[in-house]
Formats: C-alpha cells, sequence, structure tokens
C-alpha cells in the first residue's frame, strides 16, 4: 500500500500528502493506516468499482508523468496544470468509466487532447478498445508518442476531425473539446443503437441541456462535486 501514499510529486496536490510524502521518506517502513493520504484518481477507480491492478497503477503513474513532462512541454496541458493533473485530470477522465456499460467493446474519445480522458479509461479498462480522435497534428504525434511508450495495445489514434467521422460505436466519451449542443448530433449520428455518449466540461454548477441527462459525482469523491452528461441512443 506504501505506492498509494508515497511516489511521485503529481500525485500530491494538497499540504497533507506532502506530509505524507516527507513521512514515507524519514520513515521507510509502511506506515500506520492513519497517514495513507490516497490520490484523487485512486479514489475515483474506487468510486467506480475499478479493482487496479498493480501494473495499471504503475502505467497510470507513468502516464501522470509524462503529462507533466512531454505533453506539459509540448503544449497538450496548459503550464499551470502540473498541480492539478491528479485531481483534475486523472481522476475526472477515470470518472467517465461509471457509465461505460460492461459490454461495450468500442469507446471513442473525440478531441482527446493529451489522451483526456481516452488514456485513462484505456488503463483502467484493458477490455475495451479505445480510439483517440483529433485534428490537431501535433496533438495526435503526441497521442501516438503517449501510446507507444506506455504500451497501450487496446489504444489507437485516429487524426480526423470529429465532423468526418463516420461510425458505429458502443461508446462516445469527450471532455473540453464540444459542447453538449455540438456533441449531441455527433453521438446520434455515430452511436449503435443501446449506445452511450459521455460529456463533460469544466463547470462550476450544475449543467443542464436537452437531450442529456445530467449525473452528479459527490464532492467525496474529489473533494467538489462533478458532473456528467449522458445520452443513450435509442
Ligand atoms: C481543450 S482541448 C481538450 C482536450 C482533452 N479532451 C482534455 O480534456 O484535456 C480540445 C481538443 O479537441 C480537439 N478538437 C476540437 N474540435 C475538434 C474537432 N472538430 N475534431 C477533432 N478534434 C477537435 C482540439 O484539437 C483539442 O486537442
Amino acid at each position: 500500500m506504501k505506492s498509494l501514499s508515497g511516489g511521485s510529486a503529481f500525485l500530491k496536490p494538497g499540504s497533507t500528502t506532502r506530509a505524507t510524502f516527507l513521512l514515507d521518506f524519514l520513515y521507510p517502513l509502511p506506515l500506520p493506516p492513519l497517514f495513507h493520504v490516497k490520490p484523487h484518481w485512486i479514489r475515483a477507480a474506487e468510486y467506480v468499482g475499478l479493482d487496479l491492478q498493480p501494473g495499471q497503477i504503475e502505467t497510470m503513474e507513468r502516464y501522470g508523468l509524462w503529462l507533466t513532462g512531454e505533453a506539459m512541454r509540448a503544449g497538450g496541458i496548459g503550464p499551470d496544470e502540473s498541480e492539478r493533473i491528479d485531481q483534475r485530470h486523472l481522476a475526472d477522465s477515470i470518472l467517465f468509466a461509471t457509465e461505460i456499460p460492461d459490454d461495450a467493446r468500442d469507446v471513442w474519445d473525440l478531441g482527446s487532447g493529451a489522451g483526456l480522458p481516452g488514456i485513462p479509461l484505456a488503463i483502467c479498462l484493458p477490455e475495451k478498445e479505445i480510439v483517440l480522435v483529433d485534428r490537431a497534428g501535433r496533438r495526435v504525434d503526441l497521442l501516438r508518442r503517449a501510446v507507444r511508450i506506455l504500451g497501450l495495445a487496446n489504444c489507437s489514434v485516429c487524426h480526423r476531425d470529429i465532423a468526418d467521422l463516420s461510425g458505429d460505436v458502443d461508446v462516445i466519451v469527450s471532455r473540453a473539446s464540444l459542447i453538449p449542443e455540438e456533441l449531441l448530433p455527433v453521438a446520434r449520428s455515430q452511436l449503435r443503437p443501446g449506445g452511450t455518449a459521455i460529456n463533460a466540461g469544466s463547470w462550476r454548477s450544475r449543467p443542464d441541456h436537452d437531450g442529456w441527462t445530467t449525473i452528479e459525482i459527490p464532492p467525496h469523491v474529489l473533494d467538489q462535486t462533478v458532473w456528467l452528461l449522458i445520452m443513450r441512443q435509442e
């Protein structure tokens, strides 16, 4: 369990966790449970009901480090994001898994950017085929590199404008790329009957949009309330 409390700086956005890191350093034996402070993304995975294996935890940690290093230098995420990788990016992405049906096979991440939420989902859901779609060539180069260095066999990259997709897919996820009104017709035309679209953005209050059902994630998970918009194809 020590790896969940100690480890890399990107997992430690708060002062309590920094204290835990110091304790880990000064006290090399396993710490009593009182001192274990879980990263938000582990809390999100528990909330979703995922039983992550050590290899998945290690890959998620490597992805977080890649985001704060190569992806940030290349402009794939903003320069001020390093303190928010755990909560705002990894944990927030994992929450999409709450609404991905068990029997879904393929998932498209539309406007993936630096791989959010698609790469955390590919790590957590190895039995799903994840396709990361983006129209920006530099983002696509970054995504291909991330998929290669993380060794994600269930993840591929598609360099295309969302408007040019033609598909028949089980699940669409999209975060901070298209507004719900833009994503809805795309999802209607690309999802199979019974398919699911999941959308999220940086909302400060509850979003309600025609055609979407709003799901609230309680604040004990990410230390703030977040929302997902869900659409099920008839
Ligand atoms: C603000 S970034 C968000 C990236 C990521 N989803 C996240 O949550 O950090 C928006 C991304 O969507 C991509 N994008 C926007 N419109 C698109 C479109 N019509 N087709 C494909 N990609 C698009 C942009 O190139 C950019 O990488």
